[in-house]
Formats: structure tokens, C-alpha cells, sequence
């Protein structure tokens, strides 16, 4: 667990974390996949004259997307060097270098000036933070008044039993005590955003199981090979990887909810 995030359960007796394994293998995901960053691109209205900011960025698939296909400015954000390290050779290898910036922060106290950026992104990363209030009170900070947050976070559709929870807690490394979309549009509103478009949904496990189709070919060979040395090589990845299935009814209780607010001005 690095400074910044919910405490870690460090009860799975493993030294490797959740995100450790996720940067080594150099790929990171939230739910709906590419579809829903689509469907928040557009929520905000960004064009080839944004400067956005993608929180918790991970390897950068967002972040050089962005600048790939709308030609916009971004600077990417994420408490981890190696997601940073993975970023920046996304960006060098999409030859997207001289749009897209990517830096270590803390979401919950982020450098930036106030109302510098007109769009800040963020998919499935406030799940993992300790104080999500302030987490979203920085968004809202360092947006321009008319810009857009946009949301992509886990939620409870219905609270799992406690042994489910657990089962879940073991595999992100942290105590889940997920929002409900209710919540979560609470804190958009006091931290100033106005016409809040909430969309809760549901997972569809089989299109989940997708989700790496938003990487380039090359680059998924590149996870699978590494995921499988490293399976191979180390007991302590195949301790950890027996040790960390999703139950399989999870999705009648976890869903995610896309929210998207416009900063008064
Ligand atoms: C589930 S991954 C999602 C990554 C990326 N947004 C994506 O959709 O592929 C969550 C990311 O949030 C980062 N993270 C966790 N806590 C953070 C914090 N306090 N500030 C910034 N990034 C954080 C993690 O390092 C990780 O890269």
C-alpha cells in the first residue's frame, strides 16, 4: 500500500500488492472498459482545445487516447512511479509525448493551481483513496468554473454478505467500504458541481473479461508474457494469484456508477 491510499487489510500474508502486480504486468482497468471512458469524454464535452487532467492514471490508456484521437492536451496523475514509468513509455510509444504529461501525486492534494484544467477524468481510483470528500473537493478545485469532473467509481448495488466483502477486501488489498451513487453525487455537489448526470450500472462479467481489447495488440502479448514468467518464476505470484478469484455471484452486489458535474461560473 503506498501513503494516500485505504489502509491495507495486510491480512493476505502476501508482499505483493494488488497494484505491484497490475504495473509490473503494465495494464490497469476500471468497469465498462473503453465503452464508459468514451461515454465520460463526451459527458465532459472534451475537444482538441481541453487541457484535462487524468486522475490515478495507471499505465495511461486514457491519458494517451485523449491525446491521440482528440489532440488534446493532458497531464496523467497516479500515486505509483512504475504506473508513471508505464505511462510515459505508453505515451513515447503512441508518439503522444509532446501532448501528454504524467507526473507522482496524491490525488487528495494535488499541486495544480486552481481552475487550470477544463476536464478532469477519473476512473475507479476514489474507490482506493482514505479520504474521498477532499478527493473530490481537489477535482472540483483544480477545474475552471464551466468545466467537468467525471467519475467512474465501484458502488454497492445491494451490500454483499460479510464473507463476499471479504473476499473482495482480500483482492484490492483494502477495507471496502464502497459508496452508494448517492453518496458519491453528495460529495460532487458540496464540493460545488451542479447538474450532476448520474448513471448507475451493472457489470456484465463477459464484456469485463474484454477490457484489454482498449490495449494494442503488442501490448498484450507483452502483459500475458509477462504474467506468465512472472507466474513461473515466482511462488509468491502463484500464492497470490490462487488466493484472489472474485466470487462468482460478486456482480449481483458490485456495480459502478458514471457521474458527471459541471463546476458553477
Ligand atoms: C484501478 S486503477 C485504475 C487506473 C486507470 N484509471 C485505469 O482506468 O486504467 C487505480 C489507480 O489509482 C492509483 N491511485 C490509488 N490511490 C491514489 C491516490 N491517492 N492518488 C493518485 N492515484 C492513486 C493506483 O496507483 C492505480 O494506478
Amino acid at each position: 500500500m503506498a501513503d494516500g491510499e485505504k489502509r491495507s487489510r495486510g491480512d493476505s500474508g502476501s508482499q505483493l500488492s494488488y497494484f505491484d502486480i497490475q504495473a509490473y504486468m503494465g495494464t490497469t482497468k476500471h468497469m465498462g472498459g473503453f465503452e464508459s471512458t468514451q461515454t465520460l469524454i463526451e459527458l465532459c464535452h472534451i475537444d482538441e482545445n481541453a487541457y484535462v487532467l487524468d486522475i490515478g492514471c495507471g499505465v495511461g490508456a486514457t491519458a494517451c487516447h485523449l491525446a491521440r484521437a482528440y489532440g488534446c492536451r493532458v497531464v496523467g496523475i497516479d500515486l505509483r512511479e512504475a504506473m508513471i514509468e508505464n505511462a510515459r513509455d505508453r505515451a513515447r510509444r503512441e508518439r503522444v509525448e509532446d501532448r501528454v504529461e504524467f507526473r507522482v501525486e496524491d490525488v487528495q492534494a494535488l499541486s495544480f493551481h486552481e481552475g487550470m484544467f477544463d476536464a478532469v477524468l477519473c476512473e475507479s481510483v476514489l474507490t482506493f483513496v482514505s479520504d474521498r470528500p477532499k478527493a473530490v473537493a481537489e477535482l472540483a478545485r483544480v477545474l475552471k468554473p464551466g468545466g467537468y469532473v467525471g467519475l467512474n467509481e465501484e458502488v454497492w448495488i445491494e451490500r454483499p454478505p460479510a464473507g463476499m466483502m471479504e473476499r473482495i477486501g482480500d483482492i484490492w488489498d483494502i477495507e471496502v467500504d464502497l459508496p452508494t451513487s448517492g453518496e458519491w453525487l453528495g460529495w460532487l455537489e458540496s464540493a460545488g458541481l451542479r447538474d450532476v448526470v448520474v448513471r448507475s450500472l451493472t457489470v456484465d462479467a463477459r464484456r469485463e473479461a474484454t477490457q484489454v481489447k482498449r490495449y494494442r495488440l503488442r501490448d498484450i502479448a507483452g502483459m500475458f508474457y509477462r504474467a506468465l514468467a512472472l507466474y513461473i518464476k515466482s511462488s509468491e505470484m502463484r500464492r497470490y494469484m490462487r488466493g484472489r478469484r472474485l466470487p462468482k455471484d460478486v456482480f449481483q452486489y458490485l456495480g459502478y456508477a458514471l457521474l458527471v458535474g459541471r463546476k458553477q461560473g
